[in-house]
């Protein structure tokens, strides 16, 4: 998450997220499921840009960009808009929190696609959080911080320790990892996204749980190819029922060379692990013809 202050307005990058590794590792009593997720924000972002509003209100408006720079209307969007946006419940908590009666309007430029098992309302509602700390020089630890993500999402506490991280418990109890170098990525997006309490409803949680160390040292040592053998996401199959056009995709991508591909999160989203940047390039150029949007990125650094 990149903060940038300008003139009258404070601009926060809130960046999307892959799942390198997601094992599911048993239903909860309280409907969740226990994980163990290896997770890396990747350079395609939504951006939120806090202002003084007019009055003690706060105002929230949404627009869509498209990669070439266009803006399309709302409801283009799909994405629960008032009191059900995470942007909204993220003001919320803080206000209920701290008490402060400020006003604020906060302008959302919608870059992520939704439904797609990036994260992008968990990183907006994160963004929310460290942007509205700073602008209302609030002064909340991160500690507090990751309390009221969590509070507001299982992936949102994530977002606040960004660029790299294994998660467990419902995804909230983050330990940051290192994983030096970049790490190139090809992301296509099918049109129908997936519901995320849908395809955990419909998953099985593993038998034999599998554990993302090997996975991370592979990647911590530099050895990509040897990692990329241990992608792992146990929601695929789950999504692959819900979803159609997954199996497809998956078809898609395994004819050309990657050095692994699989799901994000609860999809629909599906990723390829490139060698560099030009084969993600070369790759997404071929990806391109089918009816998806497609995303080069690198992971943040
Ligand atoms: O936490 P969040 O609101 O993002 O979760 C959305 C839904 O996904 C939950 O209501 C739950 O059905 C499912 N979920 C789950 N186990 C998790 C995370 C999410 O079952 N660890």
């Amino acid at each position: 998450m990149l903060l940038q202050q300008r003139a009258e307005a404070l601009v926060v990058w809130a960046p999307a997220k892959l799942n390198l590794f997601l094992e599911v590792l048993g239903k909860r009593r309280d409907g969740y499921h226990d994980l163990e997720t290896l997770m890396v924000t990747v350079n395609l972002y939504d951006t939120l840009c806090f202002k003084e509003g007019p009055s003690a209100e706060v105002s929230f408006s949404c627009e869509s960009v498209s990669y070439g720079g266009s803006v399309a209307a709302d409801r283009s969007l799909e994405l629960p808009g008032g009191q059900d946006n995470l942007v909204v419940r993220a003001v919320e908590v803080l206000r209920r929190e701290t008490g402060i009666g400020r006003g604020v309007a906060i302008l959302l430029r919608k870059r992520i696609p939704v439904r797609a098992g990036l994260g992008g309302g968990s990183s907006d509602a994160a963004a929310t959080l460290v942007g509205l700390n700073r602008w209302w020089g609030l002064g909340l630890s991160v500690e507090r911080l990751g309390a009221l993500a969590a509070e507001l999402g299982s992936d949102v506490p994530f977002f606040l320790h960004a660029p790299s991280a294994v998660c467990r418990g419902r995804g909230e109890r983050v330990e940051p990892v290192r994983l030096p170098g970049a790490l190139h990525f090809v992301i296509a997006c099918p049109a129908q996204g997936l519901s995320t309490a849908r395809v955990f409803t419909a998953c099985e949680p593993a038998r034999h749980p599998q554990r993302s160390d090997a996975l991370v040292e592979a990647f911590q040592s530099g050895r990509s190819a040897a990692a990329a053998k241990r992608l792992l996401n146990r929601l695929s199959p789950a999504a692959e029922q819900c979803c159609a056009e997954l199996g497809w995709v998956r078809g898609s991508f395994s004819r050309h060379a990657w050095l692994g591909h699989q799901m994000s999160g609860s999809g629909s989203a599906y990723f390829g692990l490139c060698r560099d940047r030009r084969q993600a390039r070369a790759l997404a150029g071929r990806l391109s013809a089918a009816a998806m949007r497609v995303f080069c990125v690198r992971s943040s650094p």
